[in-house]
């Protein structure tokens, strides 16, 4: 992993939106694959409009795209749920990556049963079936039977399960650290460089060191 400043390769990206909790993490994944020069397909379910109004206290936009700052737009498509005719519904696009986030357990259930009932789930199928990376990022608490079912399903085949679980090992002091903080591992499981995150190292014995925390010098 590189400090930030050396810029993976411009990349091909789906981010799906579903209705789980946390889709701070779903639209800070977007802006900043945009910020780093990557492409992104974007699609949400009507459950994550409904979840961005809630949390985000955003009314959601006809065009999901002025979410974010009129330069990034450039390398933003949006889909419709429904336009099962568009870049991530099929293979021969080669999408580097599919990242449903934040992951209801309905998406979850369905993916895991190779549902496609919609654009976020055939992305999500697509990925699979093509043997690319797909991470999903389920959010509930707590889990019953059926949603760690579903995940070990996932998981065994082939997808990336990573939880939105923050960690705090870091020493977050904001919300925007912590959603970084999982964003982060999402960039992190696809080799996309980034510097959101401050790195672990062997903490030192030294108290000054101690109390500025095990990081890398010079790194957030
Ligand atoms: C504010 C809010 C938070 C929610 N949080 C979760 C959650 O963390 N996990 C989950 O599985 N469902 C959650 N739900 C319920 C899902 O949105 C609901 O099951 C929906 O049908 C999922 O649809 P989708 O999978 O098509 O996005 C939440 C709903 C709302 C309104």
């Amino acid at each position: 992993m590189s400090d930030g400043t050396e810029a993976t390769s411009p990349r091909r990206l789906a981010v799906c939106w579903s209705g789980g909790s946390g889709i701070a993490y779903g639209r800070r994944l977007v802006e900043v694959l945009l910020e780093l020069g990557h492409e992104v397909h974007l699609a949400a379910t009507g459950a994550a409009l409904r979840v961005l109004e809630h949390e985000g206290g955003v009314r959601p936009p006809d065009d999901l795209a002025t979410l974010f700052a009129g330069p990034l737009r450039a390398r933003l498509r949006v889909h419709a749920l429904d336009a099962v005719e568009s870049t991530p519904a099929s293979g021969s696009a080669r999408l580097t990556a599919t990242i449903v986030v934040p992951c209801s357990m309905g998406t979850l259930a369905r993916i895991a049963h190779g549902w496609s009932s919609n654009l976020v789930e055939r992305a999500a199928d697509v990925a699979l079936k093509e043997g690319r990376p797909l991470v999903v990022v389920p959010r509930e608490t707590p889990l019953g039977v059926l949603h760690l079912e579903n995940m070990l399903k996932l998981a065994r085949l082939g997808a990336i399960v990573l939880p939105a679980m923050p960690g705090f090992y870091h020493r977050p002091r904001t919300v925007a650290e912590l959603v970084d903080f999982v964003v982060g591992k999402i960039l992190d499981r696809l080799a996309i460089d980034h510097d959101l995150v401050r790195r672990w190292q062997t903490p030192s014995q030294s108290p000054s060191a101690e109390a500025a925390g095990p990081f890398d010098e010079g790194e957030r």
